[in-house]
């Protein structure tokens, strides 16, 4: 029975887990490193709480049920009693292998070591640990509580319990699970990676600005977000983040191949949504506007 939920991380991907998780019934605790980040977790589930609340989706009860699931905690060894962890921190090996190290040495033989990765590879983070078979892959979509589909990834070393305990407890909590192999980018962001790309090297070329390229592709193809759009709601670091790493792992085939403006964007800290600036411009309701 998994109750106690230790989340990693309280950013954009951490937060929205620890709501879902806390919808579910289960007991959340979130740990980031940095308590402003922890600050900001708690105040933005409070807004998207009493947004729920008026418009009727949930009462002041279930509220304050949800809420209080959550505990925000200052340490990883807060996290000591979780049946399963999920990882949301940056998307950088070395330090995932250093938490999850840590992490290790203090949990239950039991709990399973889960990360949200977007690009890492679920086997070069499961051989970080001294029992890799309950190490597994579970990638959420942004934001976490809306998106239905969850790729849970087994590596090559996770145990069969492993993946049916994690695959049992994300449809628990209402989600539609697609269990993908252990390959860069898994099956959506393998996907995404091209449209991203190629919108990209349309703009650059000067074939369109992003404002255009958006607009068609919300009106013709329907989607609920244009490529610029939705890469500066994800995070433009974190996007150009995935690419590289998707880009490097299929051993740089040019199908993948990251683009500059990613790159100086990134560089220049035009993050998108979270910054307030990225393609576009977002006032502090985060409504958009033209930059
Ligand atoms: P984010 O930048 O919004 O949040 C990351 C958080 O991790 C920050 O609050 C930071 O303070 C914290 N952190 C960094 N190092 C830490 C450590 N050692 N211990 C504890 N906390 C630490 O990033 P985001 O967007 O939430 O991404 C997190 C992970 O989720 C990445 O692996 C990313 O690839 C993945 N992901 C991101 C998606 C997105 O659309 N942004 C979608 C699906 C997966």
């Amino acid at each position: 029975m998994i109750k106690n939920i230790g989340i990693i991380g309280g950013g954009t991907m951490g937060s929205g887990i620890a709501q879902v998780a806390a919808a579910a019934g289960c007991s959340v605790k979130l740990f980031d490193t940095n308590s402003e980040a922890l600050g900001k977790a708690k105040a933005s589930l409070e807004k998207i709480m009493n947004r729920l609340v008026e418009k009727g989706r949930i009462d002041a009860s279930e509220k304050s049920r949800i809420e209080e699931n959550i505990q925000y905690v200052n340490t990883l060894k807060d996290l000591a009693d979780s049946d399963l962890t999920i990882e949301a921190i940056i998307e950088n090996l070395e330090i995932k292998k250093k938490v999850f190290q840590e992490l290790e040495s203090f949990v239950s033989e039991k709990c399973i070591i889960a990360s949200n990765t977007s690009s890492l590879s679920i086997a070069s983070i499961a051989a970080s640990l001294k029992d890799p078979s309950r190490c597994v892959g579970i990638h959420f979509f942004n934001p976490a509580p809306l998106m239905k589909l969850v790729e849970v990834i087994p590596a090559i070393q996770t145990s069969k319990a492993t993946l049916k305990t994690s695959e049992e407890t994300i449809k628990n909590w209402g989600k539609v699970v697609a269990i993908a192999k252990d390959t860069p980018g898994f099956i959506v962001n393998r996907v995404a990676r091209p449209f991203y790309g190629e919108s990209l090297r349309i703009y650059e070329e000067g074939i369109a600005d992003f404002i255009t390229i958006d607009s068609a592709l919300k009106t013709k193809g329907g989607f609920r977000m244009g490529p610029f759009e939705l890469m500066d709601f994800i995070g433009n670091d974190v996007n150009y983040t995935v690419t590289e790493t998707v880009f490097e792992a299929f051993y740089y085939d040019p199908r993948y191949k990251p683009a500059f403006t990613q790159k100086r964007f990134a560089e220049a800290g035009y993050l998108g949504r979270k910054s307030g600036k990225g393609y576009y411009e977002y006032d502090e309701s985060g409504q958009m506007s033209v930059r």
